[in-house]
């Protein structure tokens, strides 16, 4: 069997041949992709602590990425300890669970100014009218990106990210999002640097941080962008399959879904379930420095390797029946959020707005009908869910 994370098969249900690969395949290697792939629980677990072997300095997507990209805009999510650890020790005060307990009030807020008129409504579209607003707006509000902007600001990280099924390369529409994104926080971080407000960009450009040849200095201008660009993408995009993910899994467990109404303690469970059910970050790229030979096969210094989130995260070697969407499950190690040193800064807000949206959902609405006949799934490296799923309250 072929594994094609390009294929249109892959983006509609990886899940058939994330079995293949676990039970037949655990080294799985693609020639004419060029790459290898990892599927098992324990593999994705060990290579994503191991970084000194797997690294991230060339990216994390399915292929290696451009140097001068990475020179140009320097992201901690594709570089290797220690330079990554200095970068996040900085950004990482953003996300404490307390600095992000303090943010409930404003999410709930906001939650219900946007579902509100929905539920009035009587329908929408989930993803289009909420799961993708939610998230930009959280995301926009943190950062300082100006409400004016904030749509432009989450197409450029949407079409950055799609591509066309069939075709491994990145599309030309994606490669101007990226520049097109890049060039507005420039400016932004350029008017900020001239009038600093209480957002992070204008955190990011006054910082003082410590200087590898000691001493302290102050971020560069690459490094700022950077920052905005990796909190905008990982800030939105996950977030948004996160929600449509799981409001068709409530969907489709009606059992579940009843229980989560009557009982929002159960609620925080649930969406911890959705996150192993569906990842919505389901390939992690590395790239090997040294030779590893795992399961009798041989991977050479400089392979590509995907680690295969969704995959791990449905291991029947880790979880008892495993296709079963269970929100009274143990998960002792969520894999969702990645593991080690890149593990995801944002999972405790990811979390929060995930409890905080069916809190307030399930409360207006404990019965909903999700339309899945005319539901639309993304084409995106890297990140799987829907793009549209229509829903009667
Ligand atoms: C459900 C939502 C989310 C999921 C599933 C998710 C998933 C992930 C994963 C798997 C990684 C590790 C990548 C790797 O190992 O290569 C990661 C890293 C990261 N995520 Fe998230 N993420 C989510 C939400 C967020 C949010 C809301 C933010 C920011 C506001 C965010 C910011 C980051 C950052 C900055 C990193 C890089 C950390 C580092 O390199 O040290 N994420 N995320």
């Amino acid at each position: 069997m072929e594994f094609d994370p390009y294929s249109h098969e892959y983006f509609n249900d990886p899940y058939p041949i994330y079995e293949y690969l676990r039970d037949e395949a655990p080294v799985y290697h693609n020639e004419k992709l060029g790459f290898y792939a990892l599927s098992r629980f324990e593999d994705v677990l060990q290579a994503s602590i191991d970084y000194n072997t797997y690294s991230s300095a060339r990216g994390i997507l399915i292929q290696d990425m451009d140097p001068d990209y990475l020179e140009a805009v320097p992201m901690m999510i594709m570089m290797d300890p220690p330079r990554q650890t200095r970068l996040r020790k900085l950004i990482s005060k953003a996300f404490t669970p307390r600095k992000v307990a303090a943010m409930e009030p404003d999410v709930r807020a906001l939650c219900v100014r946007i579902l509100e008129p929905l539920v009035e409504r009587g329908s929408c579209d989930f993803v289009k009218e909420f799961a993708a607003v939610l998230p930009m707006e959280i995301i926009s509000t943190m950062l300082g990106v100006p409400e004016a902007d904030r749509v432009q600001v989450r197409d450029w990280s949407d079409v950055s990210l799609t591509r066309e099924p069939g075709n491994p390369e990145i599309p030309k529409d994606s490669m101007r999002a990226m520049g097109d994104m890049h060039a507005y926080f420039r400016e932004l971080a350029a008017q900020r640097r001239k009038r600093p407000r209480d957002d992070m960009l204008s955190f990011l450009i006054q910082v003082e941080v410590p200087a590898e040849e000691g001493g302290t200095t102050k971020l560069t201008d690459r490094e700022i962008l950077g920052f905005a660009s990796l909190v905008a993408g990982g800030g939105n995009e996950t977030v948004t399959k996160l929600l449509g993910n799981a409001l068709v899994l409530f969907h489709r467990n009606p059992g579940s879904r009843k229980r989560i109404a009557e009982d929002p303690r159960l609620i925080p469970g649930a969406v911890e379930e959705a996150l192993r059910y569906w990842p919505p970050s389901q390939i992690q790229g590395r790239s090997l420095t040294r030779d590893v030979e795992l399961h009798g096969r041989l991977m050479p210094c400089g392979s590509r390797v995907l680690l295969l989130t969704g995959a791990a995260c449905r291991d029947g070697r880790e979880y008892e029946n495993p296709g079963r969407f269970d929100i009274d499950r143990e998960i002792p190690i969520p894999l969702a959020f990645g593991h080690g040193a890149h593990k995801c800064l944002g999972a405790f807000l990811a979390r929060l707005e995930g409890r905080v949206a069916f809190e307030e959902l399930l409360e207006r609405c404990p019965d909903f009908e999700v339309d899945e006949g005319n539901s639309e799934r993304v084409h995106m490296t890297n990140v799987a869910g829907y793009a549209s799923v229509p829903v009667t309250f």
